[in-house]
This record gives structure tokens, sequence and C-alpha cells, in this order.
């Protein structure tokens, strides 16, 4: 069955990015001129999904505002003349067809998934965290997707990470299979372990492809690490009935969840940029 629906994830606090994230969501922060959240749906969009579920929370309104229209502002940059910023504005508008539907206690990702039970239905969906910025020629979900398609079962994304950093991630145990040096079965997960503990140093990062089947898991998973119910033990008990592969991610992934990532992040795009990459080359080279 084809992955026609995303479920983007916007429910959490925030707190790495306070006082910043008290009145305004994370996911509005501008990459250079973008907020974080549209890089999600396009990379959404991109990889051939047909319908957005965002999951919001409480103070979230402004990602709803932004993905409307905004017939005042269109109407002004009409009357100014200002064609290019006016075909902008009503491609973002009709961007995607995004719904929403919020998560009124914080209790983990994987409740946050939940939350998206019913109107995802029993199809195969993927989710997107939109911190997780990743920077590839092809976009790092629709090579997920290749593999769903490939081996009809759910997908993770992986990331290489150092021994100090097993802590802050959910760890795979691997086995590559087939010729693709990217694609692994997972034999295991667990939650933020010790390096001594950890299965391997291949940590998930914020891209899934799920079958249907993880919500009935979701449902009679306890809540783990944190007081949060997390969709990697959720992962590890549908082990026992289906398969789960890793894809390797491609590219570069910039974790925008907290400030250094994001500096970082918008360094690295704004410098790829042909009209403002020049002059902030010069500028940090006389900084430095
Ligand atoms: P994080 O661990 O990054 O938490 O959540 P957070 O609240 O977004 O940020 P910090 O750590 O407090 O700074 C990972 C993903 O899970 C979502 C977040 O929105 C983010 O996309 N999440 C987490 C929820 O939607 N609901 C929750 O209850 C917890």
């Amino acid at each position: 069955m084809k992955v026609r629906k995303a479920v983007i994830i916007v429910a959490g606090w925030g707190t790495r990015f306070l006082p910043m994230t008290r009145s305004q969501p994370k996911e509005m922060l501008p990459l250079v001129d973008r907020p974080l959240i549209q890089y999600a749906v396009e990379e959404a969009i991109n990889s051939g999904i047909e319908r957005v579920i965002m999951v919001t929370a409480l103070g979230k309104r402004a990602i709803e505002d932004y993905f409307d229209h905004a017939y005042d502002l269109e109407h002004f940059l009409e009357q100014k003349g200002d064609t290019e910023r006016l075909k902008q504005m009503r491609e973002l508008s009709k961007m995607a067809d995004v719904c929403y539907i919020r998560q009124k206690e914080h209790l983990g990702l994987g409740h946050a998934i939940l939350i998206a039970r019913d109107i995802v239905g029993r199809e195969p969906f993927a989710v997107i965290l939109p911190d997780d910025i990743i920077d590839s020629e092809v976009p790092c979900l629709k090579r997920m997707i290749d593999v769903y398609a490939e081996h009809g079962a759910g997908v993770v994304a992986v990331e290489r990470v150092g021994d100090e950093d097993t802590k802050k991630y959910g760890i795979i145990e691997p086995r590559q299979v087939g010729v693709s040096e990217r694609v692994y079965e997972v034999l295991s997960l667990v939650e933020k372990p010790e390096p001594s503990q950890a299965p391997s140093r291949l940590g998930i990062v914020g891209r899934y492809v799920l079958t249907p089947e993880i919500f009935d898991v979701l449902l009679v998973t306890p809540p783990g690490k944190g007081n949060e119910i997390q969709v990697t033990d959720a992962l590890q008990r549908l082990l026992k009935q289906q398969k789960l592969y890793a894809y390797e991610l491609e590219g570069v992934r910039h974790d925008t969840g907290a400030p250094l990532g994001w500096l970082k992040a918008n360094i690295a795009y704004a410098l790829k940029r042909s009209d403002i990459g020049p002059d902030l080359r010069e500028y940090l080279k006389k900084m430095l």
C-alpha cells in the first residue's frame, strides 16, 4: 500500500529554546527566511505525500495561520504590484492539504503519534519531526518510502552518533541487508542507552515510515524513559510481530531543536544562497 499520509509532530514544549518558546512555537523559527516547519512540509510533498496531519498543542496557532490563506496580505502585495512575493504567498497557502489535531497532554512522542490514529486509519504512514532538518539531494523521506516499498515493513532513519551521544537517541542493533550499504534490518532497539549498553552507534533521528500496527502497540506501551510513551519502546514490542528496517541517511542532518544546532543550520543554509552567501562568507572570515 502506498504511503500517502505524513504526520508532522509539533506538540513539544521546546524547553531547550526557552525563553523564546514561551510564546512562540520553535517550529516557526526561521531557517534563513522560511520557518522550520516549511522544510518539513516540503520534504513530505517532495517525497510523494498527499496529506499532511499536524499534531499540535496549546500555543502553536502560528503554525496553522502560516499555512492558511492570507487574503489581506495578498491584496496589499497586489496593490503594490509586488508580483513575485504575491506568487510566493499564494503558492504557500496552496502548498499542502494540512489538517491539525491537538495533543492535550504532554505524554511523549509515542502518545503524539497515537493522537493521529483515527485520521491516519489502517494504512502505512510517515512521521516527521521538524527539528531534524535533513539536507540531502533526494529527500530522506523519499528514500525511506522506497525502502518501505521494497520490504513492506516499517523504516526508521538512523545516523552514526558518537559515544558521548548514545544517551540522546534510540539506538538500533543492525544487520546489513542486500547490496545497499545504507539499509539495515533492525534486530532490536534501546532508548537512550549508556555507550556500554548501546548495541551500535546508529541512532534514530526524526523520520519514520510506520505500519498501522504501531497504533495497537502504542495503546498498550507504558511510559518509559522520562515518563513519556516512547516510540522506540513500541517499535521494540512490534518487532515480535513484524520486521523493521533502518535507512542510514545521506547528506547532512541539523538538529535545530536547540540554539547551537539551529545557528549552525542557518549558517550552512545561508552560505549556499547565491543572494546572501558570498557576503556572509566575507563577514564570517572577518569575524574569525
Ligand atoms: P523533544 O524531545 O525534542 O522535546 O521531542 P521538545 O518538547 O520538542 O523539545 P525540548 O527537548 O523540550 O527542548 C521530540 C519530538 O517529539 C515531539 C516534539 O514536538 C518533537 O517533535 N513531542 C514530544 C510531542 O509532540 N509531544 C510530546 O509529548 C513530546
